[in-house]
C-alpha cells in the first residue's frame, strides 16, 4: 500500500513539472509569436548558412492541404544576386541591406488537381509564417515581400532566376540580424472577435 502511495506521488510531482514546463514554453512561444514584426534593416553581421537552415527546418515543419508540402524554398545568400533582385523589385530594396533572403515558391508539380489546387497558397503562407517566427526567436530580423498574385513581380523574379514555369514564388524574405530599432505592432482589438454568435459592433 505504501509503495503504491509513493508510485502514486511520484506520478503526480512528473505530471505537476510537465505542466510547469509546458507553461513555461508556452509564455515563451507566446512572446515569440507577440514580438515578430517586419524588420527592414539590418546590421552588417554575417548571417550563417546554419542559421538559414534553421529557417528552412521551420519553413517545412508547416503543416500543408493533404500534407502534400507543395513548396520550394529558394535560398540566396550572393550579394550579387541579392543586389540585382533589389534593383528590380521596388518593394523589397531591403535586399540590398539583407545578408541572405529565402524565396518561399509553390511548386505546382506538388500542388493538388482541382478546387484543392489553391491550397499552395496556404500551404506557403504556412511555412512562411514559420520562418519569421523561427526568425525572431533567433534575433534575426525578417519581412514578407509579396510576389504571388503580382504577375509583374512574379515573372521578374522567375526570369532573374531561371526559374522553371511550375516554380512560383509567393514572397521574397529578406534576412539580416536585427537593429533593434522596429518593435512590434499592437493589434489585438475586441472588433475582430465574435464569440459564438453574430453581432453588430
Ligand atoms: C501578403 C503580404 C505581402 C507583403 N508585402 C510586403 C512588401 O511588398 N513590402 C514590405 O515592405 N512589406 C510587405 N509586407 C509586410 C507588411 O507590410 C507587414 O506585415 C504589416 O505592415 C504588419 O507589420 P508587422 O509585420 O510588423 O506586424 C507584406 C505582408 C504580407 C502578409
Amino acid at each position: 500500500m505504501k509503495s503504491l502511495k509513493l508510485v502514486f506521488i511520484s506520478l503526480l510531482l512528473i505530471s505537476t513539472m510537465a505542466v510547469g514546463q509546458n507553461s513555461d514554453n508556452s509564455e515563451k512561444v507566446m512572446e515569440n509569436i507577440l514580438n515578430r514584426k517586419s524588420v527592414r534593416k539590418y546590421t552588417n553581421k554575417e548571417v550563417k548558412k546554419e542559421h538559414l537552415e534553421q529557417l528552412l527546418r521551420a519553413g517545412m515543419a508547416a503543416p500543408s492541404a493533404r500534407n502534400f508540402q507543395p513548396w520550394l524554398f529558394f535560398v540566396i545568400d550572393e550579394r550579387e544576386i541579392l543586389d540585382n533582385l533589389a534593383k528590380q523589385l521596388p518593394n523589397a530594396k531591403m535586399l540590398m541591406e539583407a545578408k541572405a533572403a529565402i524565396i518561399v515558391c509553390g511548386n505546382m508539380q506538388k500542388a493538388g488537381e482541382g478546387e484543392g489546387r489553391e491550397f499552395w497558397v496556404q500551404d506557403c503562407s504556412a511555412a512562411t509564417q514559420n520562418i519569421l517566427l523561427a526568425a525572431e526567436s533567433m534575433g534575426l530580423g525578417a519581412v514578407w515581400t509579396g510576389a504571388y498574385p503580382r504577375k509583374e513581380i512574379v515573372n521578374t523574379i522567375q526570369t532573374e532566376l531561371k526559374l522553371p514555369e511550375h516554380i512560383v514564388p509567393l514572397n521574397v524574405i529578406p534576412i539580416g540580424w536585427q537593429t533593434g530599432q522596429e518593435k512590434p505592432k499592437q493589434k489585438f482589438t475586441e472588433e475582430n472577435i465574435r464569440w459564438n454568435k453574430w453581432e453588430d459592433k
